[in-house]
């Protein structure tokens, strides 16, 4: 077994990682991209497993702003925006879920060519 005894600056660090990761994760509203990804799998069909949509009607979602998406999200869910299909979709998901979901769409990296 290797045994590691940190000491000084790596001792730092070590700490300092530790407090970063633990108020990263520790926030209540933390917007979590990988538990977006999970629930993002009842959406592929229509907006496809990487946010690039699967049918004509269905806008894409990669790189979109997170902010963007919760506004929408939470307009269907209430009804503001209308669209039965997103409705029924956005109607169970709570706030957290939402911030998830957009986190996920939102780390998506598109690369766009205007010709
Ligand atoms: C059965 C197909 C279908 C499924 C499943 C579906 N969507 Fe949609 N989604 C649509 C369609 C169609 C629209 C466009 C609706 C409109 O005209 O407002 C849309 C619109 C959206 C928009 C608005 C995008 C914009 O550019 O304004 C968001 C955000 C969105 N969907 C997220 C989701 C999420 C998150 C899920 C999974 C929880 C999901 N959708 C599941 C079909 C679907």
């Amino acid at each position: 077994m290797i045994c590691l005894k940190p000491q000084g600056p790596l001792a730092a660090a070590l700490l300092l990682g530790a407090l970063l990761l633990s108020s990263w994760t520790g926030s209540a509203h933390a917007r979590d991209p990988i538990a977006g990804k999970a629930r993002a799998g009842m959406c592929a069909t229509c907006h496809g497993s990487q946010g690039l949509s699967q049918l004509p009607n269905a806008p894409h979602l990669a790189g979109q702003p997170a902010i963007y998406i919760v506004e929408q999200l939470k307009n269907y869910r209430s009804g503001k925006r209308q669209n039965e299909v997103m409705h029924v979709m956005a109607k169970p998901l709570s706030d957290q879920e939402i911030d998830d979901l957009a986190a996920w769409y939102e780390s998506i990296q598109i690369s766009v060519t205007v010709k």
